[in-house]
């Protein structure tokens, strides 16, 4: 099957890419690599590189190919960013997301939209269902929240695609850690720590996280790509295992002898984000991988 992959050049994407190619699928990348890499690109795929913010760009990959599944990751990712860069965050996340539901639109495709437990802002009621409501502070105290925002609006243009009759499923992924996780001050949590020295705390560390392992998650997303009958759904692929990242910082520290101090706070950064899982009975999908086996395939 021909499938489209957007930011297939970034950390999820490009070990999405390499699960479809594996099984044989036929797999275009589409890609600006301001953060993905080419290196990441599994041999065998098209690349096309191009801005999802542009209409051409998309409609240059329908003219040449035909996929039956678009997956749309490509976003600005990376919590620093979401506060220093907010106009990029809104711009390419809701434009990038309205360019590829109308292509959807256009030639029939099935669309996985990749949001994140963000869209519910600083809600504090746990765990985070698709009944959960999004709760976001005034906008003049920081812009933390344009990345969530961005995919709270993300789903509502979906749903409305899907009120509209197009197969749009989404995904919230939790914290996904493995190989390629970016490790630089704009990064995700886990790589950062692997990478410091010292390792550096957000705050107090007494806010938790549910970390993911990406081959569980990949999973899930190769049975989005398949499964009839998942229109206008929503899936949290998300472990349920909540660890504060002070005993994150020092369980990594003990594996590479190094020292922890504590940083400044992240803006907004929510004290718990705790999945409901109860959808993910439909897929038959459950987050199986341990913290300790995922961290010892990391070193
Ligand atoms: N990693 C996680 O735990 C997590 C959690 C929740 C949601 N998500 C979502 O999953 C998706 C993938 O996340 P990731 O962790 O792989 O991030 P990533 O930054 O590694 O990947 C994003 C990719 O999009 C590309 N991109 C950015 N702007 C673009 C543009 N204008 N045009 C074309 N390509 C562009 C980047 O070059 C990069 O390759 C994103 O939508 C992200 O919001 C990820």
């Amino acid at each position: 099957m021909e499938i489209l992959v957007t930011g297939g050049a970034g950390f999820l994407g490009s070990h999405l890419v390499d699960a479809l190619i594996a099984r044989g699928d036929q797999v275009i990348v589409f890609d600006d690599l301001s953060r993905g890499s080419s290196d990441q690109i599994a041999d065998g795929t098209t690349f096309v590189e191009g801005d999802v913010r542009s209409i051409q760009d998309w409609e240059r990959i329908f003219k040449a190919h035909s996929p039956k599944v678009i997956h749309h990751l490509a976003a600005v990712n990376g919590t620093r960013r979401f506060h220093k860069e907010a106009d990029l965050v809104v711009d390419v996340n809701i434009n990038g997301t309205r360019n590829a539901l109308q292509l959807a639109k256009k030639h029939g495709c099935r669309m996985i939209f990749y949001s994140s437990p963000e869209s519910f802002g600083e809600q504090e009621s746990m765990p985070l269902s698709n009944d959960s409501e999004s709760l976001f502070p005034p906008a003049h105290i920081h812009q933390r929240h344009s990345y969530g925002a961005s995919k709270h609006i993300g789903e509502l243009l979906c749903q409305f695609e899907v009120r509209n009759g197009l197969d749009v499923r989404i995904a919230r992924l939790c914290n996904a850690y493995g190989p390629r996780l970016h490790g630089d001050d704009n990064g995700q949590v886990v790589s950062m720590m692997m990478a410091a020295d010292p390792i550096v705390v957000h705050g107090d560390g007494s806010q938790t996280r549910c970390l993911t392992w990406v081959g569980d998650v990949i999973d899930g997303l190769l049975t989005l790509t398949d499964m009839d009958g998942l229109e206008g759904e929503a899936f949290n692929l998300g472990s349920t295992d909540e660890i504060t990242m002070l005993e994150l910082a020092n369980l990594i520290s003990k594996v590479r002898g190094v020292g922890i101090i504590h940083g400044d706070a992240n803006h907004g950064d929510s004290k718990r984000r705790l999945p409901d899982v109860s959808m993910n009975e439909k897929i038959s999908w459950k987050a199986t991988t341990n913290l300790s086996d995922g961290l010892a395939q990391l070193r």
